[in-house]
Parts: C-alpha cells; structure tokens; sequence
C-alpha cells in the first residue's frame, strides 16, 4: 500500500502541468479542410517559462487557444493538469480556465469604459467570490503591476503599457497555474514592452508558469525554452542558455 502511495507521489511531483501528444487542428473553410496544427508534441513544466515563435499563419495562436481551452483540438491528446480535457464538458473547462488558466492578449481585450477596478474583478465575480473579499485580491493585485495610483480609472484613458499591465492584473487575479499571452508586447513600445516582460518574469519567479508567443527574439529569450513552429508542426525546441532577467521591480 504505502508503495502505491509513493509511486502515485512521485507521477504527482513529476507530472508535467501541460503535455500534449500527436495533436491535430483541422479548419473547414467551405467544406475543404485544411491542417493547422500538425502532429504537435508539447509539454510544460510547473513554473516554466516557455516562449512560442514561427512566422505568421504558422498555427501560434491556434495553439495557444486549445492550451486555454478556447478551442478543441480535432484529434490527440491533450492533458492538463494530469486530467485529459476530453474529458470534460464545455462548462467544466470553462471553470477549469477560470481558476487555473489566466489570458493575455496582444490588443488588451479590456472594457473600455469600465475601471481597472472592474476590469480586474470580472473573473473574481464569475468565480463567485464575495464583494468585500473582492475588494482586497483587486487591490493586492492591481498593487503587483504597479497601477493602484490608477484603480478608479477607466482603461480607455491608460496608456498602452498601463492596459496591458491591467490585463495581466486580470489574468492573475484568480491566482492562475499558467499565463498564456498572444503577443502581449505587440502593441507597445520597447520600454512598456520591456515592463510587461519584467512583470510576467517575476509572475514566472513567483510560481506561475507562463506560455508566451512572441515575433521578437530579444522577448522570447526571456524564456528558458523556445518552441519554433512551422506550417502547424514544431520544427525545432531551443533552451535558451541565459534567459534575460528582468530590469525594473514591479512586482512587490
Ligand atoms: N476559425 C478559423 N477558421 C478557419 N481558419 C482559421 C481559423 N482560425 C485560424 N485559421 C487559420 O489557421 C492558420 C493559423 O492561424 P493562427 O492564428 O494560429 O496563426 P498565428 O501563427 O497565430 O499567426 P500570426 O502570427 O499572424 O498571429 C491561419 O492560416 C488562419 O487563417
Ligand atoms: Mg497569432
């Protein structure tokens, strides 16, 4: 019995949180197929950081959409966490991505006219968790991306790196195993991108593993492993020797 136990133990510490296996994408444009994603073998440590490139077309975001849930693969196996997500409905993984997967994109996908208060709460309000408990994770984390000067602002009045900062405010707010970002410097100039990147190193340090797909060489090397894509399939995995380390302190 306790041999089990250990055995079961150790498949527990080992386990990958992210491993897919012979993963396949097919889109119907009207009635003819094409493949997106091709044969794709992944996997993902707990607290790695992990960066996606490959040229435009090349399946990145596709991917990333079936990491999160936003898009079932045609064939293959997926399994996060440890559980294979076939097995679970719509409305499962959905609660699954709110609690343990947090978005970041690269156009911000913020509510415009709401506050970065609002924004940050929304998938704390889905979650179910109370107003005044509310209150205090907002405000926790809204104080980690360094904008609680701009807490009752409406996002539309941030600047382009503040918006992205509330997003990942948003993403993190439900204390999420794994961020997965669409380009989220994409939109920015260097030195806001700089910050965003600082910020999702330091989450990466305090335990979260991050999934990041960039077109910049200089932002994927913050990672310590970079997957190539090319035409749907991974055509090479790169380790990064020295992965950049973050400049600026806005994590406190
Ligand atoms: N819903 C869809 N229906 C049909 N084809 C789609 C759909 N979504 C994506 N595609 C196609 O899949 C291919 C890969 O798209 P994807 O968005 O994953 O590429 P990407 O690598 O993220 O590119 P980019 O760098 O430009 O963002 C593209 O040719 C795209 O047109
Ligand atoms: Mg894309």
């Amino acid at each position: 019995m306790l041999v089990v136990n250990l055995e079961i133990i150790l498949l527990l510490i080992i386990m990958p949180l992210i491993e897919v296996e012979r993963l396949n994408k097919d889109y119907f444009t009207d009635g003819v197929p094409a493949n997106i994603l091709r044969d794709v073998n992944l996997k993902v440590e707990e607290n790695e950081f992990v960066a996606i490139m490959g040229p435009s077309g090349s399946g990145k975001s596709t991917l990333l959409h079936i990491l999160g849930f936003l898009e079932r693969p045609s064939s293959g196996i997926y399994r996060f966490d440890g559980k294979q997500i076939d097995e679970y409905s719509d409305d499962e993984l959905a609660q699954i991505r709110n609690r343990k997967i947090g978005f970041v994109f690269q156009a911000f996908n913020l509510l415009a006219r709401q506050s970065v208060f609002e924004n940050v709460a929304i998938p704390l309000i889905y979650a179910g968790v109370n107003s005044s408990e509310r209150k205090k994770i907002i405000e926790e984390t809204v104080k980690m991306v360094g904008l609680e000067h701009r807490l009752h602002y409406e996002t539309s009045k941030l600047s382009g790196g503040e918006k992205q900062r509330v997003a990942m405010a948003r993403a993190l707010v439900n204390n999420p195993r794994m961020i997965l970002a669409d380009e989220p410097t994409g939109n920015l100039d260097s030195q806001s991108g700089g910050v965003v990147m600082d910020t999702l190193k330091q989450l990466n340090k305090k335990g979260h593993a991050i999934v990041l797909i960039t077109h910049e060489s200089y932002t994927a090397s913050y990672a310590s492993r970079i997957i190539h894509l090319l035409d749907g399939k991974v055509e090479r995995e790169e380790l990064v020797a020295q992965p950049v380390e973050e400049e600026k302190t806005f994590i406190k």
